[in-house]
């Protein structure tokens, strides 16, 4: 087995958007957790990551947004690094995979692999958008995914049943880019072919072993992962394309291989290497030392990401040679939130930017309750009821009390001293007992990826000191005057104050906010991990701050919760993409010429009888006073269409509706709910106004 020195990566962000509390709370904030308590207790550890700027994340959005890919990147790219960095995530380096250093070192990559002859080379069929010019991989193609039937699966992945694919699997695709069929044309593209790395896979996932050698502790890899790998490899691996023809991307280092780039999914996870070389250059470090030997290297990602982590990437870096293997690829489930799936397109979300904006002195309160209800090993939910509760129950009332009572009394009853202890009694062992056993259960769950129960190990031990507290009432003791009585609140202080102190040891990697302002209140510096489980880590008549300390944990407000519910509600959007039409056929210039489309003025409406949904409209058309009759009676009233000016199409050939003769059309415009309006002119535009 491996030593303890890490080097640690967070998934990279595509920088397509901002994140949000999902992204946070399974995958960034448990790695830091990880990667703070690993430095506390002095292992080595570099901790890794940076925005994943391309593929077709990033190009779609960018055609969604109208700007082009480069301003998306850069846009997003900031708004993320920004947000980790006032919420205190501490990467080593946060970088982006537009830098050159990173195109360089994914090429020289790709051209190893090719030297080595680890890729083949294929011409195939793929599917081609006639009218864009452009082949159609990944997110650029969707249609029905032929495991689960969903209707609006990815030419790469299906989102509802997790399975991994490829364009031409999906049943009546559709190009995204057109919303027409695709065609398919032949292209030539570098693969993978993955069936040859069955074998080793298969035990190095099993049994963590590499050609005999043990590697890692299979059992410390979450079910999930082993259980979505074995499914790959039992399914057979195929070959996968490597490449793509894009013109957004690495561009693939092989004469002859214009408008062709690598595939997102090669080149992002070689960020981790290429991100390590950055770093290392500007400490003047080695960057090899951080992937060969007995580094242990560790994937914190979500659970879209295990194939990826947990198989191609593996691959790629035994083919390359020389490179350590990930030790382990804790992956998180997804977090829901009030009651839906985070979505992006429906503003269904709490941005993290948006969250430390509104709330910049709560974000410690928001890591402890990400942390307490992370999706370590099944989905899970965020609400702001939660919040409320867990912060008022749980932080404030357990921590924030304890540590407001220890520091109260003592400037009370000692003018900010640490008192001395006395004779122990059976209790005060009992508790030094309880508080030595801490800090290794903590460091065994951290090192086990249980950073939820860590969090909950680390919070008993002000639950201790309450308890330690309640049972002992030296506020009651103190009013008694004897030497003893005297002694005895002396000896029970300093313990409630001892404990004090561990706290800011074991909330440290959790809450490093919270664990400074109680060093601020003892009036310490940051303690030594060593420390940890003891109780004589103040001294006698150490002075801590003499002033009022302020609150550690403020309670959150109902009205918080009803705040945030309702913006929460009023920012969302309806997908739009779902429920809008693909765009229609072309029709020539000549045929859009054809239409006569004018303003015209509602003179007169009235119900047409025997049917709900028509009006009976005199419309003045500049060139006449026509009978229009129109579908909207269940929309508008007659009272209120009159006087209207609209859009009608003249031209359209005469029919009889319910037997009256209508002689054109209004025009209307129908939104994702299905409400009508009139596409009304400027102020004006009187009828006869020409449409073009
Ligand atoms: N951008 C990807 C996602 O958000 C993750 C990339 S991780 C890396 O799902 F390994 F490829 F870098
Ligand atoms: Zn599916």
């Amino acid at each position: 087995m491996k030593d303890n020195r890490f080097t640690v990566t967070a998934a990279l962000p595509y920088a397509n958007g901002p994140l949000h509390l999902g992204h946070v709370a399974g995958v960034y904030l448990p790695a830091d957790i990880f990667v703070r308590f690993k430095r506390m207790i002095k292992e080595d550890v570099l901790f890794v990551c940076g925005s994943d700027e391309h593929g077709a994340a990033i190009t779609l959005r960018a055609k969604k947004e109208g700007i082009t890919p480069q301003e998306i990147v850069d846009k997003y790219h900031n708004i993320i690094k920004q947000a980790f960095s006032d919420f205190d995530i501490t990467f080593d380096i946060y970088s982006r995979t537009s830098n050159e250093i990173h195109h360089k070192t994914a090429q020289d990559y790709f051209t190893t692999l090719n030297d080595k002859k680890s890729f083949i080379q294929k011409t195939t069929e793929q599917y081609y958008d006639a009218e864009f010019n452009q082949f159609l991989a990944d997110r650029y193609i969707t249609g029905q995914c032929p495991n689960c039937a969903n209707e609006n699966a990815y030419g790469d992945q299906c989102e509802k049943c997790g399975s991994a694919l490829s364009p031409t699997d999906l049943i009546n695709p559709i190009s995204t880019l057109s919303g027409n069929t695709p065609v398919l044309k032949e292209t030539t593209h570098w693969f993978l072919p993955m069936e040859k790395h069955e074998d080793w896979l298969r035990e190095w996932i099993k049994e963590g072993k590499l050609d005999g050698v043990q590697q890692h502790d299979p059992k410390l890899w979450r079910n999930q992962v082993n259980g979505q790998c074995m499914s790959w490899i039992d399914g057979g691996l195929h070959p996968r394309a490597m490449t793509r023809d894009l013109d957004w991307g690495v561009k693939v280092p092989v004469e002859g291989a214009d408008g062709k780039v690598l595939y997102v999914w090669l080149d992002a996870p070689i960020g981790y290497i290429s991100m390590t070389k950055e770093w290392a250059q500007q400490q003047n470090k080695n960057w090899e030392d951080y992937w060969t030997g007995d580094r242990k290297l560790v994937h914190f990602i979500g659970k879209d990401n295990i194939v990826f982590h947990a198989i191609i990437f593996p691959i790629l870096l035994k083919e390359h040679g020389g490179l350590v293997l990930p030790d382990n690829v804790p992956a998180y489930e997804f977090l829901n939130l009030e009651g839906n799936k985070f979505s992006t397109s429906k503003n269904w979300a709490v941005w993290l930017h948006e969250f430390i904006a509104d709330h910049p002195t709560k974000i410690d309160e928001l890591k402890y309750v990400l942390t307490a209800i992370a999706p370590e090993s099944k989905d899970a939910e965020f609400t702001w009821k939660e919040f409320q509760d867990r912060i008022n129950n749980e932080l404030a009332d357990i921590v924030g009390n304890f540590v407001n009572r220890a520091v109260i009394l003592t400037h009370k009853y000692y003018d900010a001293n640490v008192p001395a202890k006395g004779k122990l009694t059976e209790l005060d062992e009992d508790v030094l007992k309880q508080l030595a056993d801490f800090p290794q259960r903590i460091a065994d769950l951290i090192s086990k990826y249980k950073i939820r129960e860590a969090q909950a190990e680390a919070i008993n031990v002000a639950r201790l000191g309450n308890k330690y507290l309640a049972e002992t009432e030296p506020w009651k003791i103190s009013k008694d005057q004897s030497e003893e009585a005297q002694d005895r609140v002396r000896t029970i202080m300093n313990f409630a104050l001892q404990i004090t102190a561990n706290l800011t040891l074991v909330l440290a990697p959790f809450l490093p906010k919270k664990a400074q302002l109680i060093r601020d209140f003892l009036n310490i510096e940051e303690l030594d991990w060593s420390l940890a489980g003891t109780a004589t880590i103040l001294e006698d008549n150490h002075k801590i701050n003499p002033e009022k300390p302020s609150i550690l944990i403020e309670k959150i407000e109902d009205e918080f919760v009803t705040k945030e519910v309702e913006k929460l509600k009023a920012s969302v959007k309806e997908i739009v993409e779902v429920k809008t039409d693909p765009q229609k056929e072309l029709v020539s210039f000549d045929d859009f010429t054809k239409m006569d489309i004018r303003v015209g003025e509602i003179l007169t409406a009235e119900k047409v009888k025997k049917a709900d949904k028509l009006l009976k409209l005199t419309v003045d058309t500049g060139l006449d006073k026509r009978t229009i009759v129109s579908g909207i009676a269940e929309h508008f009233t007659p009272e209120e269409v009159i006087g209207k000016r609209v859009s009608v199409l003249l031209n359209l050939a005469p029919r009889k509706i319910r037997g009256v003769e209508s002689q054109g059309m209004i025009l209307m415009a129908e939104n994702t709910e299905g409400k009508l309006s009139f596409v009304e002119p400027a102020e004006g535009f009187n009828a006869g106004s020409e449409i073009r």
